[in-house]
Formats: structure tokens, C-alpha cells, sequence
């Protein structure tokens, strides 16, 4: 495997991935180049590469996923890892088990890696002073989502090799979005330029002292953009429920992405991280689109999410 681009020396010596807050732009720039060689490895007829045939893996999901779930499940069955799926649903921690309880017993079982996902901002970080497993964050409340944002790079990368300069707007609910944050962190490291937009209720500050800047017009905005990325509105995640801002249907008559802007504005392409609120983020047709890289991100998560496991396992420096 190469050395991150420009630098000779450079090592990745990161144990765990908590947020892209703790990764430099050579991390970030060195995951992305790792995941092409995976990239290509599912397009094999047999997508296997067992790196991790020593390793066991456990999926320590809190809260629903489909996505990341199961690609992260399919990235480690497709490296040979061992792995077992813990749904708080279905275990003892609807018996009462604290966190701590649970994780300490699932190490017991000789765990080398844990994939965490918490409505708690902060779990992952807990995880790390329990256990000596590497912990994986994928998805920790309106914290962070970082292999989201690795995958939602690569993707952009697909069309636009060099993320510098690029100019990547993300529409939504930014209050209450992980994504968002994790991508902002990202895209501004690897030099990108990046604007939200979205209805000021739902305008946290934080974006700006991230280097996000802000816009409240829909227009402008994909006039300006290399990359819309919209996101849903999380109703679980609002209090106070529909009232934040005016209607869902207003909303998306004011910032949902429609074939009439696919045709005002030719040059940017859609993603969205899922699930999708199809009619309200975006209209059902703009999805489907050929401007649309949706599943394109789907499939790139399970290629980046190999890149982490392996790159987390020690397996560029064996
Ligand atoms: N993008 C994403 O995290 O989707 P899931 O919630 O289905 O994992």
C-alpha cells in the first residue's frame, strides 16, 4: 500500500477512529487512497481479501441502522474477520445491563475491534476507557459520523479526484445532523470549501466556528455548488417535534432539491447519506436521477469501511 500523496514519511499510527476531529488530512487523505484498492476488490467476482481472518469484531449497535450496519458487517465478513451483531433490542440491556457492564462482558470474549452506535454523544470515547479493543464510531448522537464522511469524500473523490477547492453544499437539518459535522471536519482538512443551508431553526452555531459557511437560499446555493448533499430531517432527534420549522411540506417547497433545479443548474451531483424522506429532502424523481451518486455512497461504504478495519487491525504495517 502507498504512502499518503506528497509525503514520504508519513505512518498511520491512529488506534481507534472516535471522529475526524483526531485525523489529520494525511489520515483522512490515507483512509481515501486505501479504500480504492478495496473499491476494486468488490468488483472481483470473488470480493474476498482475508486480512482479517486473526480478528473479531463486534457490531455494538444501540440504535437502528441499515447502511452502516450492514456494511460494516459485509466489509468484515469479506476481510474473514469473525464477527458477532449485538442488538440493544433484543440483549440484557433491556434488563437493566449498564453500557459498561455490557461492553466489559462482550471483551471477555477476546473482542479485537468494536463498531459503536449511540444515540449519546461520547459513547465511543467511554468504550475506549473500558475495553483494549480498537473502537470504531458509527454514530454517536449529533456528535460525529466519520466512516459516513470518509465514504461521502470517496464518493466525491469518484467524480472530482482532487477535494481541494471543491465546493460541497450540505441541506438540511444541520442542528441535529452527525453527518453534517463529521463531513465539515472532513472536507475542510482536505481543503474543500463547504456551505449549509437549511431553515435557520434548524442553523446551529457550531458550523460556523467549524469553517462552514452559511446560507438560507436553496438557489444560491446549487448555483454555487459543486456537490448538494441533502439530509433528512430527524424528527427523533427534535424536541418539540414538527414546530421547529414551519411545515415538512413547506419545507420542502423551500430547501427540497426538484428536477426544475437539476435543469436550472447542470453541473452539481446529489448525495445523501439515507435513509431518504423521499418528496421532502429532494423529490422522488430528483433520487433516481442520473445526477443522483446515492447508492454509488452505499456501495463506497463498504470498500471505506474495509480501508478503516484494515488500516485500524495494523494491516498496512505487517
Ligand atoms: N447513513 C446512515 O448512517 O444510514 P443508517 O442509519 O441506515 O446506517
Amino acid at each position: 500500500m502507498s504512502d499518503a500523496p506528497g509525503k514520504t514519511e508519513y505512518s498511520f499510527s491512529q488506534k481507534h477512529l472516535l471522529g475526524l476531529a483526531d485525523y489529520s488530512a494525511d489520515d483522512i487523505l490515507y483512509v481515501l487512497e486505501q479504500a480504492k484498492t478495496f473499491r476494486e476488490v468488490l468488483d472481483r467476482p470473488v470480493p474476498k481479501i482475508p486480512t482479517l481472518r486473526d480478528k473479531t469484531i463486534v457490531n455494538l449497535f444501540y440504535e437502528n441502522s441499515t447502511r452502516t450496519r450492514l456494511s460494516f458487517e459485509l466489509a468484515q465478513k469479506r476481510m474473514g474477520a469473525d464477527v458477532v451483531n449485538f442488538s440493544a433490542g433484543t440483549s440484557s440491556a433491556k434488563k437493566g445491563e449498564s453500557l459498561k457492564d455490557t461492553i466489559r462482558n462482550i471483551s471477555s470474549m477476546k473482542i479485537d475491534m468494536v463498531v459503536s452506535r449511540h444515540e449519546s454523544p461520547g459513547v465511543p470515547h467511554f468504550l475506549t476507557r473500558c475495553v483494549e479493543a480498537a473502537i470504531i464510531n458509527a454514530g454517536d448522537g449529533a456528535h460525529e459520523h466519520p466512516t459516513q464522511a470518509l465514504l461521502d469524500m470517496f464518493t466525491i473523490q469518484q467524480i472530482h479526484p482532487e477535494l481541494k477547492g471543491k465546493k460541497v453544499a450540505i441541506i438540511g437539518d444541520i442542528s441535529h445532523s452527525r453527518v453534517v459535522r463529521s463531513n465539515i471536519i472532513g472536507l475542510k482538512k482536505v481543503g474543500a470549501d463547504v456551505v449549509v443551508c437549511g431553515p435557520k431553526s434548524l442553523m446551529p452555531r457550531f458550523t460556523e466556528s467549524l469553517g462552514a459557511s452559511v446560507s438560507y437560499n436553496l438557489e444560491e446555493t446549487l448555483a454555487w455548488c459543486d456537490i448538494a448533499m441533502a439530509l433528512r430531517i430527524q424528527m427523533e432527534r427534535i424536541k418539540g417535534g414538527t414546530d421547529l420549522f414551519p411545515s415538512v411540506r413547506e419545507y420542502h417547497e423551500t430547501f427540497g432539491i426538484k428536477m426544475e433545479h437539476l435543469e436550472k443548474f447542470p453541473d452539481f451531483m446529489v448525495m445523501h447519506p439515507g435513509p431518504i424522506n423521499r418528496g421532502v429532502e429532494m423529490e422522488s424523481e430528483v433520487a433516481d436521477s442520473e445526477r443522483a451518486v446515492i447508492l454509488n455512497q452505499v456501495t463506497n461504504g463498504v470498500a471505506v469501511r474495509m480501508a478503516v478495519l484494515y488500516l485500524l487491525s495494523g494491516g498496512d504495517r505487517t
